[in-house]
């Protein structure tokens, strides 16, 4: 039995991400909803899903898909109403299941009611300084901070004839962090869905919260990336201050969590994602760590990131593995135009669920959803817009999921909101981190390195052990692993389940991705 204190559900579990409006149509707009979300519960259930997060369903004008909202204790519409999401809440609990929620802190959209009263006048405003405005320098922007979304990121105000910051679109303006007032109408609305029974967060864009207060200009691209110079606004001293503070919130209620968004250009600091979790306890629970997701697929190179990543982790800390979400292509995506997509996917898939660390499965990655190419007059993402044809944006990793062979994948009766892509494939993994503790709660032990194009580890917890043999290449390859003695195969993409393997001398299969019963 395992020690139920010890089973820390957001450390052993897995969590699955769930874009809303593309999950399930329940009442036929070709819009996902609240209440499609709870027909698929048993789905979800079945799949072995300990815990959702539902990227944002607040009310919002919907200019970034929800990561704009305007009222964060509402519920849009287009989901549904709040009676629908507390019935979802009782729903998943009765399931065991968790709900997180997507808390979006650096910004709120442009018609926030706070926003309309901060722009409404500059002097005798007590919500002016909620939002960072500046005036003109020189009769100029006031520094030369860019959006994330392309573009400077001061709009001018022409009526108070001042600028205000958005790191993302113009019409997300940033909150500003160092107002104390602001800081605790926004901690109130937090706590509002944890007095509901939500049971965590995930903090969007957490490290780019507080900006450097005397507004320094960032370094130039090569200074920064060859000359490490510090961005001003990302990562500072006052963001990890207030996840502090965030985390002291949440510390009110029991087993919440709070996951930390952490995006760094360009992509990939290991230290920086871990950074966040302060000293294990005393600040975020979990951070996404993107660098795998960059990284070509080569054993070696998957190793040593995996590596690095583990290193960084302070030892009260727990890591957590994702290869997909919402902003980024799909990682089947990622294997190029090459052949063998679907045999990297599935030692790709392995790798999620067999690593130390709570894995993250975005919506249809469990059935190998691929991105749909969009074409340019049906993009909706502004940042496609802006930069076709060079990037096309991030409409193809959010298309409805996938259900059923029926027309549009089951998804709705109506036009979907995206077009439906058509792949559909099954996996295991899931059910098997969940039954054998070594897999969700276990060390991480390397036994391969990657440097032959084969990575092994082991995964131990008390008595038990399990054994994780991944061929990253398309020939066979010898490997050792030293132990002299048969063992049985849990699962494997090439041999019988049940079948015994002699470890000292094995012949791997081209992709070979195979469990093993130590
Ligand atoms: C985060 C979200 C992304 C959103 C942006 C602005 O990076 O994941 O979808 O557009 O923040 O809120």
């Amino acid at each position: 039995m395992i020690d139920n204190k010890k089973y820390v559900w957001w450390k052993h579990g897995v969590i699955y991400h769930i874009y809303p409006l593309s999950f399930y149509d329940s009442n036929g707009d070709g819009k996902g909803d609240i209440q499609g979300i709870i027909e698929k519960l048993d789905y979800l259930s079945e799949l072995g899903v300990d815990a959702i997060w539902l990227s944002p369903i607040y009310t919002s004008p919907m200019i970034d898909f929800g990561y704009d909202v305007s009222n964060y204790r509402e519920i849009d519409p287009v989901f549904g109403t709040i009676q629908d999401f507390l019935k979802l809440l009782r729903e998943a609990h009765s399931r065991n299941i968790r709900v997180i929620m997507d808390m979006i802190m650096n910004h709120t959209s442009h018609l926030h009611p706070w926003f309309l009263e901060s722009k409404s006048s500059r002097y005798n405003n007590p919500k002016r300084n909620w939002y960072i405005w500046q005036s003109p320098k020189n009769g100029r922007k006031p520094n030369r901070w860019n959006s994330a979304f392309g573009g400077s990121a001061w709009e001018y105000d022409k009526p108070t004839k001042q600028y205000y910051l958005h790191t993302f679109l113009k019409e997300q303006p940033d909150l500003n962090w160092w107002n104390t007032s602001m800081r605790k109408a926004f901690f109130d609305d937090i706590e509002f869905w944890l007095k509901l029974g939500v049971d965590g967060f995930r903090f969007d864009a957490i490290n780019m919260i507080v900006k450097n207060k005397k507004f320094k200009n960032n370094p130039l691209f090569f200074e920064y990336l060859f000359n490490k110079k510090k961005l001003a606004t990302r990562n500072q001293p006052g963001s990890y201050s207030i996840i502090k503070l965030l985390r002291k919130l949440l510390d009110k209620y029991e087993n919440k969590v709070g996951i930390g968004e952490i995006y760094i250009m360009p992509p990939g600091n290991s230290m920086v994602s871990a950074s966040y979790l302060g000293n294990g306890n005393d600040s975020l629970h979990l951070t996404f760590d993107f660098s795998l997701i960059f990284r070509r697929f080569n054993a070696r190179s998957y190793f040593k990131c995996i590596e690095n990543w583990y290193n960084q982790i302070p030892t009260k800390g727990w890591p957590s593995i994702v290869l997909s979400n919402h902003d980024l292509y799909r990682s089947i995506n990622r294997f190029g135009t090459g052949f063998h997509k679907k045999e990297k996917a599935k030692v790709t898939a392995f790798l999620l669920l067999t690593l130390k660390g709570t894995p993250f499965i975005y919506y249809g990655e469990e059935i190998g959803m691929k991105n749909s190419k969009i074409p340019k007059s049906k993009i909706i993402d502004p940042v496609g817009k802006r930069f076709w044809p060079f990037y096309s944006g991030r409409d193809g990793a959010r298309t409805p999921m996938q259900w059923n062979n029926s027309q549009n994948a089951g998804f709705t009766e109506a036009l979907p909101w995206l077009p439906v892509n058509n792949d559909f494939t099954k996996n295991t993994l899931i059910g098997l981190r969940k039954k054998h503790k070594p897999l969700n709660c276990g060390e991480w032990k390397p036994l391969i390195n990657g440097k032959n194009g084969v990575i092994a580890y082991s995964r131990e917890f008390e008595n038990e052990k399990i054994i994780v043999v991944l061929n990253f290449t398309s020939v066979r390859k010898k490997i050792n692993l030293k132990i002299d003695e048969e063992l049985k195969i849990l699962f494997s993409t090439h041999r019988l389940i049940s079948e015994t393997i002699q470890l000292y001398d094995i012949n791997l299969f081209p992709f070979e991705a195979t469990l093993i019963e130590g």
